[in-house]
């Protein structure tokens, strides 16, 4: 492709250019391959990664709340190996919980000051505290368009939680050094080194990123040498398990975050099905039940599992998801059952769209007993698919999508969580909000009152009259703001009797479209949960439906802005009139 080779040629030399510019300043190029990426923060300490360009430097780290790095607490010194690749892993501890700090490379007893020298990090809160987690998968420095990573830097994440495929060079050597260039090539892109100097880092591989490409799993020729370069070039947790898995845990706030690797100890999924076939591994599958377990008796509000494939599916013999290894599946889900762990939510990756389920689909205990929320928000730039399913909201087919869960903690028995899938430009395609405890995490129907909140919508009211059987009443209204909203809609036509109508639609059927796509509709309010319903009524200031089997319609739905039309029908042929409304839910 002769025009893609001038355009690198020029770019090259714009780079050549920029390079120069930093001599100028008083320092000679950057002695750094990629850039500094940090991880393994605690409410005390942090570690940064570095990779350099030649053998014998000596390295430090300096960390302090300063941009310009004054009065900074330093790493002990390391010097970069070649048998290391010339990385090197720099910790820093001591620090105040709870605090934003910038960090910078200290390489032959000058402190760098170009930017890939340059970070920031924010230490967790030590206990309950509010924070912001970024879900993120699937990038690919290649792909033109990379506006993802810069709002995913703009939303000032606390942590990014990578869940899979940071990149797509499909390394299947036996040189670590060819995949400590993959996260160089990473950390040398500018919008995405951005991303990751912004806040710092826990990162599981999955195919594309691991070694041997698509589906791979760990039978891969490179599986050792992907192990050797992720522990000396990513900063990450400590690998506990032993077995050479990057399986990892870790604390944030009073939320446990358990990542497992579900590739480096993974048997082909087309093996048969048998109690030995395993994803994890049968040393990460222990370890990650003890984790499990201590979880449990720490009390922690909120179990966050990070895996890099979809949970749901039906069991599929080759399926590269857990639905391929359905017996291994079932073996976690009981033991969630069987342990009464109630309060773990699955991060998962590897499916390029956006999706949630609240537990209606996700239940493989033995007999059921572990329905648990699922979050799916991905890809950051890759080409979009569908993967396992159903979904209780999504598949939401996209590039240019996020996730952000936010916790909100003030120290109490049940912690608040928002999940927001994102698409670039066009806000939150989903929110699920739930309250997380140490019994039990419940979707939450019902936001609590937000005083003095910006209302979006507050009310459209009309009443119409149907004279022919094949007739509607329409009413448009239109979600403004950025943010989804939580809408009730309604059609009244037996309950207006009691306010004197009398030739009122003896059974409405109420239909919400979203331009020419038919998002939900009911004939039968009181089939739904009345008591949740007339909550909804009685915060809106609605009139309530008294009663259940009254055949009015009625839903609430949370909504993302746009324009909206309700359109109410006769469901039996029936004539008369109906009043069709629809509130913003405060
Ligand atoms: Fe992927």
């Amino acid at each position: 492709m002769p025009f893609l080779r001038r355009f690198e040629a020029r770019f090259n030399a714009v780079f050549t250019l920029v390079a120069g510019c930093t001599a100028a300043w008083g320092q000679t190029s950057s002695p750094l391959l990629g850039g500094v990426w940090s991880g393994n923060v605690t409410p005390t300490s942090v570690t940064v990664a570095a990779r350099l360009n030649a053998a014998g430097q000596r390295v430090r780290l300096a960390v302090s709340p300063s941009e310009q790095l004054t009065e900074a607490r330093y790493s002990a010194e390391a010097v970069t190996a070649a048998a290391a690749g010339n990385a090197v892993l720099l910790d820093v501890t001591g620090l105040t919980p709870g605090t934003q700090y910038h960090y910078g490379l200290e390489v032959g007893g000058v402190l760098r000051t170009e930017e890939a020298a340059r970070g920031k990090f924010r230490t967790f809160p030590a206990g309950a505290g509010s924070f912001k987690l970024a879900l993120l998968g699937d990038g690919d420095y290649r792909d033109p368009d990379q506006r993802s990573y810069d709002e995913v830097r703009a939303e000032e994440p606390m942590l990014l939680l990578f869940n899979g495929d940071l990149h797509y060079r499909d390394t299947n050597t036996t040189n670590p050094d060819d995949y400590r260039a993959g996260y160089g090539a990473v950390l040398a892109h500018p919008q995405q080194g951005r991303l990751f100097r912004s806040a710092s880092l826990a990162y599981v591989w999955d195919d594309h990123d691991f070694a041997g490409g698509n589906d791979s799993n760990g039978t891969a020729l490179g599986a050792a040498a992907a192990r050797t370069a992720y522990a000396d070039s990513v900063p990450h947790y400590p690998l506990r398990v032993g077995d050479g898995t990057i399986g990892q845990a870790l604390t944030v706030g009073r939320v446990r975050i358990i990542i497992t690797d579900t590739r480096s100890a993974a048997v082909p999924s087309t093996d048969p099905e048998t109690p030995a076939k395993t994803r994890l591994g049968a040393a990460q599958k222990a370890w990650f039940k003890q984790e499990l377990i201590g979880a449990r008796e720490a009390g922690f509000p909120l179990i966050l599992w990070m895996t890099s494939d979809p949970w749901i599916g039906p069991a599929a013999l080759g399926d590269d998801s857990w639905a391929g290894y359905a017996t291994e599946r079932t073996e976690i889900a009981d033991f969630l059952k069987d342990n009464r762990i109630r309060n773990l939510v699955i991060y998962g990756g590897d499916m390029h769209a956006i999706a949630y389920d609240d537990g209606t689909h996700s239940d493989y205990a033995t007999g059921g007993g572990a329905p648990l929320i699922v979050l799916h928000a991905a890809p950051l730039t890759r080409d979009p698919n569908s993967k396992g399913g159903p979904y209780a909201a999504g598949p939401f087919l996209g590039r240019q999508q996020y996730g952000i869960l936010e916790v909100t903690d003030n120290g109490g028995s049940t912690i608040q969580c928002e999940f927001s899938g994102k698409r670039v430009g066009e806000g939150a395609k989903v929110v699920l909000r739930f309250t997380a405890s140490a019994s039990a995490v419940t979707r939450r129907g019902l936001q609590p009152l937000v005083v003095g909140a910006e209302r979006a919508l507050v009310n459209v009211s009309s009443r119409g009259r149907i004279d022919t059987p094949t007739e509607t009443v329409i009413v448009g209204f239109v979600v403004g703001g950025r943010t989804p909203r939580d809408i009730l809609m309604r059609a009244v036509g037996p309950s207006l009797a009691a306010f004197g109508v009398t030739d009122a639609l003896p059974q409405p059927r109420l239909a919400l479209y979203r331009g020419s796509t038919l998002l939900a509709t009911n004939e039968n309010w009181g089939l739904q949960d009345a008591a949740l319903l007339t909550a909804v009524f009685d915060r809106v200031g609605a009139f309530r439906l008294t009663d259940p089997g009254s055949r009015d319609a009625a839903f609430f739905l949370n909504l993302v802005p746009g324009a909206y039309t309700l359109q109410a029908s006769s469901l039996n042929g029936a004539l008369g009139s109906v009043v069709v409304e629809a509130y913003e839910v405060p």
